[in-house]
């Protein structure tokens, strides 16, 4: 008891000191603004693009951050123009892309998501920080918390897949590895959570495109992550390109205001995404970007990214009375803050020689490679050809083999080629390997090299086709129609198989392709994403069987691009496919036309997909017994607990993702067919059973309700526990 009250004044203590902090900050904040003209305060909410060259501006007080200036002497001469010679004396606030690393590149967001495991994705976005805040960057556009349900759209990359639960845990690993404890510790990179909101439902996946999102679906499926995100104290958070119901997300009042501050009480710092004020005008929402300023500034953004519309505008739109100067200092405070907190004016200077120190340090690879070893998911393993292990000569061929550059995929401003090791280099190590590259790029059409890959194939006692996307072809700006490997790839699969030698592909790629009918041509297959600096020496250990893989799919695998949008957690249809579709080669000529017994489906690729979300296998076997409840009736304020027989019935040591799945089955509005709602990652030695253990508090089953409440509704749920987001046997229990 004594121990309990000694740990609760220890508590109570650390949150007064906590209090005290931010009070001081405050007042810190109030003081300095106070002494600000109304063209300084403006000056803060100004952030341009640029190093060296905009040292005037920030020595006349005109700039409140800068982005993509990495060159440490350089940000410490805009830091010196800010510092030493304007009035105030206020630093800039440096920011930076820092997607999936810095200098040491992780798998991309979506490889990361892959691993279901937020503690490597945290150790990951810890290392980003400690790299990016050694060359002086104190702030990341990351993470992308944007729900994405077509892999059409080249972002995909950047997130962390097709559903919430999944993004919103994501999401909180990358604010705590960015953040860490405090964001006064110098190693310390404020995050911003973006893109504020609906930006990944851009129709038909292209980029930049409408987003048609009732205020449900943005409550049910958009919010959630950002909610949490900054519920757990993410720094900043930006809005996004596309417009919501009409209105863009840079001028939309009650996304800024209404729910972001007023609903979730989130206190942290708004900045636009680029030039996102100005584009209200091509959006038709805006008449000149003297509007954009004042439709902005009034929804509540309290910093402009290179619209130049704040800085230009601001002073004379006070002065009509537009807008306020309240308004202004709401805006001014937030920046401020921040600046405080991340101890920005006591140390405004970043060491110059510290990143040659850290960069690229023993544990930040180590961390890069275990990222890159759990996001992998393998897809085919037919007659267990992976792990190659009695192979002693292997045939490498494929323009994803040795492409240093493009394994590291979108948003590597700062990653080197020179430091990633390709899977060609790692897979020497381990085996006597004949090289032929068979295409030089991903979009190579030339089928020159197919007869040396033929004529090594022959004599290699396995082959290995690394594929995929270069890394322009995916990340912003970059969606496809198309989906299916670019240039020759699915040719050059094709032509290895013909020497009949076991044929292991690797697709490194920033968004799940269209692969049936390359998966035709293999008798295995690895899906890593685009996976980094270390993504060779990971793809060699679980080719070799050194490691095995445990990624599973944050986005459903298409059989066809036709497919999308398509993602497991669609809500209910009143006409679910049933398996008993007429498919299109079956349906007799003259056939009369009749809507008796029809579904949801498609005439060419029926109702599912190729791989549902959460797929991935392993080198050996899981068993699932069926989930046993502590309680099938339950109140509101009970935890569900729920556990089921996990079984390794294979060979090998491996790790499974024990995903638990629940179904709504009755709602005042139509509810989703099934939701992830927890998973696990369980290592089991061959022939090792272990109880499985979920708790799943009864009120993380609420939703918004037909009176757009968030409520849970009693009724009957069903539940699953299994290996992927379509098998599994339910079991039904009662919310009272
Ligand atoms: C535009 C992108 O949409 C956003 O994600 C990024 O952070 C900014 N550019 C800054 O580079």
């Amino acid at each position: 008891m004594k121990k309990v009250r000694f740990i609760l004044s220890i508590a109570v203590l650390l949150a007064s000191i906590g209090c005290t902090v931010q009070s001081e900050i405050d007042k810190k904040v109030d003081d300095l603004l106070k002494q600000m003209t109304l063209r300084e305060k403006i000056g803060q909410m100004n952030q341009l693009s640029g190093g060296a060259w905009v040292a005037d501006q920030a020595a006349k007080g005109e700039v409140g951050s800068i982005l993509n200036c990495v060159d440490p002497a350089e940000i410490n001469a805009v830091q010196k123009a800010a510092v030493e010679q304007s009035r105030l004396g206020i630093p800039v606030l440096v920011a930076r892309d820092v997607i999936h690393g810095f200098h040491t590149m992780f798998p991309i967001p979506l490889g990361l998501a892959a691993t279901f495991n937020p503690d490597v994705v945290e150790k990951g976005a810890r290392v980003a920080a400690v790299e990016a805040t050694a060359s002086g960057v104190r702030w990341t556009f990351s993470p992308m918390l944007d729900v994405a349900r077509d892999p059409r759209w080249g972002r995909v990359a950047e997130g962390s897949g097709e559903d919430p639960y999944l993004d919103v845990q994501m999401g909180l690993a990358m604010v705590r590895g960015y953040q860490g404890e405090d964001l006064s510790d110098p190693t310390a990179l404020a995050a911003c959570i973006k893109h504020f909101v609906g930006y990944g439902a851009a129709e038909g996946g292209r980029d930049y495109n409408t987003t048609v999102i009732t205020e449900r679906m943005l409550r049910n499926t958009y919010f959630p992550a950002f909610k949490a995100t900054a519920e757990a104290g993410a720094a900043t958070l930006m809005t996004s390109f596309n417009e919501i119901d009409g209105i863009p997300s840079t001028g939309n009042k009650w996304l800024l205001k209404d729910i972001l501050r007023d609903e979730w009480g989130w206190d942290g710092m708004v900045v636009t995404d680029w030039n996102s004020a100005g584009e209200m005008i091509a959006h038709g929402f805006s008449t000149d970007l003297k509007h954009t300023a004042e439709q902005a500034i009034n929804a509540g953004v309290d910093m402009d990214m290179m619209s130049y519309g704040f800085i230009q505008y601001a002073e004379e739109l006070v002065k009509e009375g537009k807008v306020s100067e309240k308004e202004i200092d709401r805006a001014v405070r937030n920046i401020l803050k921040l600046k405080f907190e991340l101890g920005l004016f006591e140390n405004p200077y970043v060491d110059e020689t510290l990143s040659a120190k850290v960069d690229y340090a023993p544990e930040h690879l180590a961390a890069a490679k275990q990222a890159a070893l759990e996001s992998a998911i393998l897809l085919k393993n037919d007659n267990n050809v992976l792990p190659l292990e009695k192979a002693k000569t292997i045939l490498v061929t494929g323009p994803m083999a040795d492409a240093p550059y493009e394994q590291m995929g979108t948003w590597t401003f700062d990653g080197q080629k020179e430091h990633t090791v390709t899977p060609l280099t790692a897979l020497r190590e381990e085996y006597n390997v004949i090289w032929v590259p068979g295409l030089d790029y991903s979009r190579d059409k030339s089928k020159a090299q197919f007869p040396k890959v033929r004529a090594a194939a022959a004599n290699a006692d396995a082959v290995v086709v690394i594929v995929g996307e270069e890394a322009i072809l995916s990340g912003e700006a970059h969606s496809l129609s198309n989906l299916n490997l670019q240039g020759a790839q699915s040719e050059l699969i094709a032509e290895a198989k013909k020497a009949g030698k076991p044929v292991v592909v690797v697709v490194m790629a920033g968004r799940p392709l269209t692969i049936e009918r390359d998966l035709a041509n293999c008798d295995a297959m690895l899906y890593s994403y685009h996976p980094g600096t270390m993504g060779g020496p990971a793809i060699a250990d679980l080719i070799k069987g050194k490691a095995a893989p445990s990624g599973k799919s944050p986005m459903t695998f298409l059989r066809d691009a036709g497919q999308a949008p398509f993602y497991y957690n669609h809500n209910n249809s009143g006409r679910p496919n049933n398996g008993t579709e007429t498919l299109l080669n079956d349906i007799p000529v003259e056939a009369g036309q009749t809507s008796l017994g029809c579904t949801s489906f498609y005439l060419d690729t029926g109702y599912g997909p190729l791989f549902p979300f959460g797929y991935g296998l392993t080198y050996t076997t899981f068993e699932y017994g069926n989930p046993v409840l502590e309680k099938s009736e339950l109140g509101a304020s009970d935890v569900i607990k729920v556990s089921v027989e996990l079984k390794n019935t294979g060979k090998r040591t491996a790790t499974e993702v024990a995903q638990l799945y629940v179904q709504d089955c009755v709602g005042s509005v139509v509810r989703p067919v099934k939701e992830l709602k927890r998973f696990q990652r369980v290592e089991l030695a061959p022939g090792q059973t272990k109880t499985v253990t979920f708790e799943l508090p009864v009120e993380e089953l609420a939703f918004w309700n037909i009176d757009m409440e968030y409520v849970v509704e009693p009724g009957d749920f069903r539940l699953w526990v299994a290996g992927d987001s379509d098998s599994g046997n339910p079991v039904n229990f009662a919310v009272l």
